[in-house]
């Protein structure tokens, strides 16, 4: 378990502040100059909600990939979760790549903000100092959990908290991909879709009247998972802003996407490359497709998608037979024009030569797990 570190109270960095940056682009996309992404939690759809709905499009085909949290945040970030199937504290090495090198090689800004984190550069989880309930947590937090992210200060300073979401709002200084994670509270996992839903309106609400914020904005509300664990893990997800046409909104999508659509969509956007996995071929949210020319494709058979257990991987918890290799990004993949990116496939250079990803819309669950091939011309 190499690649697998758990805390123990010992162990536990206590980390410091560092400086919180915001660094701004407009590189133009062809469907959205801004993406904005808002998970809440295990929870479905509520009066709110659905006010934000008849604003937007809802999706009626999205899926989480698996259960519970964690993975589910990791996986839209990085395009696959690795075997994950827990929540501890968890660290992925540094020449695991995210959507941040795919930004950042096209000049791109992004950014997250995470409601009451204490400062910038935190790495850990915190409580309400006077309730003691649970406020800030790391494992909803998808990309303090990378090692190319957490350990250089460049990357972490834009990780920051929703007062500086404030503050950025004000100074115009967003960035162009950012990802917002209500705390435990607002988020609904530790109250109910009510609160979700109210939290999610009384935040947007007030930015529709924000041409600074809405114009040329796709916003992406979704949930991590849906609450139950026997059911297809289908999730009650909007896309709002000011790059959706009015003319749609109150409309529904029923194309099948999944959390590898939320990477997917940002790559057809801006024309950039992929990260060799799960992320290529994932299905581009219709709205944008129309503008960059992606197929939408059809998913064989949605009746039998559950993808509410994770296969056996590299960070499984459970039992030696889900442990399995870490797996190298195919590089040989390109997809509507897109390669793998540069440094994706120097990095895999000289790796244990297997990958198990390939172009098909179909996403594996323990059920139906992944099937690993050998890399040709390595090993
Ligand atoms: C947000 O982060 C900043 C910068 O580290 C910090 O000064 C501030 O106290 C934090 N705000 C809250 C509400 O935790
Ligand atoms: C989470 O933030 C909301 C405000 O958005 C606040 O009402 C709530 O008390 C916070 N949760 C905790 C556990 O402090
Ligand atoms: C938003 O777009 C409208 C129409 O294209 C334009 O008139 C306006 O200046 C833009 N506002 C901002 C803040 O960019
Ligand atoms: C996932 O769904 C399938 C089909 O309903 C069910 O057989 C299986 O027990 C579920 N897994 C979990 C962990 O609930
Ligand atoms: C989440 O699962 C529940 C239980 O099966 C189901 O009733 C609900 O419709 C699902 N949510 C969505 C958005 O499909
Ligand atoms: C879209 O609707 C909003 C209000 O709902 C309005 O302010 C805006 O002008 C409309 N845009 C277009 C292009 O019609
Ligand atoms: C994309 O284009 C197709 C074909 O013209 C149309 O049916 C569909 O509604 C469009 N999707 C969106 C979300 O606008
Ligand atoms: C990451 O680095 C480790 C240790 O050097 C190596 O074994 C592994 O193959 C690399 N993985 C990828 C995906 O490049
Ligand atoms: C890489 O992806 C391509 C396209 O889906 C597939 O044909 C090929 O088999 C994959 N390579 C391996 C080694 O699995």
């Amino acid at each position: 378990m190499k690649f697998l570190v758990l805390a123990s109270a010992l162990a536990v960095a206590i980390a410091a502040e560092i400086p919180s940056l915001s660094p701004i682009s407009s590189v133009q996309g062809k469907a959205f100059n801004r993406l904005v992404i808002i998970w809440n939690e295990n929870t479905d759809y509520d009066t709110n909600l659905k006010w934000l709905a008849s604003h937007g499009i809802t999706l009626s085909n999205y899926f989480a990939v698996t259960h519970p949290s964690q993975p589910n945040y990791i996986s839209s970030v990085a395009g696959d979760y690795f075997g994950l199937n827990n929540d501890d504290h968890l660290e992925i090495p540094a020449n695991i790549s995210t959507i941040v090198d795919l930004l950042e090689a096209k000049g791109i800004s992004w950014g997250s903000y995470q409601e009451d984190m204490p400062y910038t550069g935190f790495l850990d989880d915190f409580p309400n100092p006077v309730t003691k309930a649970n406020m800030y947590v790391r494992k909803h937090n998808p990309l303090v959990s990378f090692d190319s992210v957490a350990k250089n200060p460049e990357r972490l300073g834009r990780i920051k908290n929703t007062t500086l979401f404030e503050a950025d709002l004000r100074n115009r200084q967003l960035p162009q991909w950012l990802f917002i994670t209500p705390n435990m509270t607002s988020d609904g996992h530790d109250t109910s879709v009510t609160t979700a839903g109210e939290w999610t309106r009384g935040f947007i609400e007030p930015l529709m009247q924000n041409e600074y914020f809405m114009n040329d904005t796709l916003i992406l509300i979704t949930f991590d998972e849906n609450h139950s664990y026997t059911s297809p893990n289908r999730l009650f997800t909007i896309l709002m802003g000011g790059a959706v046409p009015n003319a749609s909104h109150g409309t529904t999508d029923d194309n099948y996407y999944d959390h590898y659509s939320e990477i997917s969509t940002v790559e057809a956007n801006w024309g950039l490359s992929t990260l060799g996995r799960f992320d290529v071929g994932a299905n581009v949210f219709s709205l944008v497709a129309n503008k960059t020319g992606d197929a939408v494709r059809t998913h064989p058979d949605i009746s039998s998608v559950y993808l509410n257990e994770s296969y056996p991987g590299v960070f499984n918890g459970g039992k030696k037979s889900s442990w399995a290799p870490m797996p190298m990004p195919n590089n040989t993949m390109e997809w509507e024009g897109r390669k793998v990116l540069d440094s994706v496939v120097k990095n895999s250079q000289g790796g244990s030569g297997e990958t198990y990803y390939t172009t098909d819309l179909v996403i594996p669950d323990k059920a139906h797990p992944p099937v690993y091939k050998k890399v040709a011309g390595s090993g």
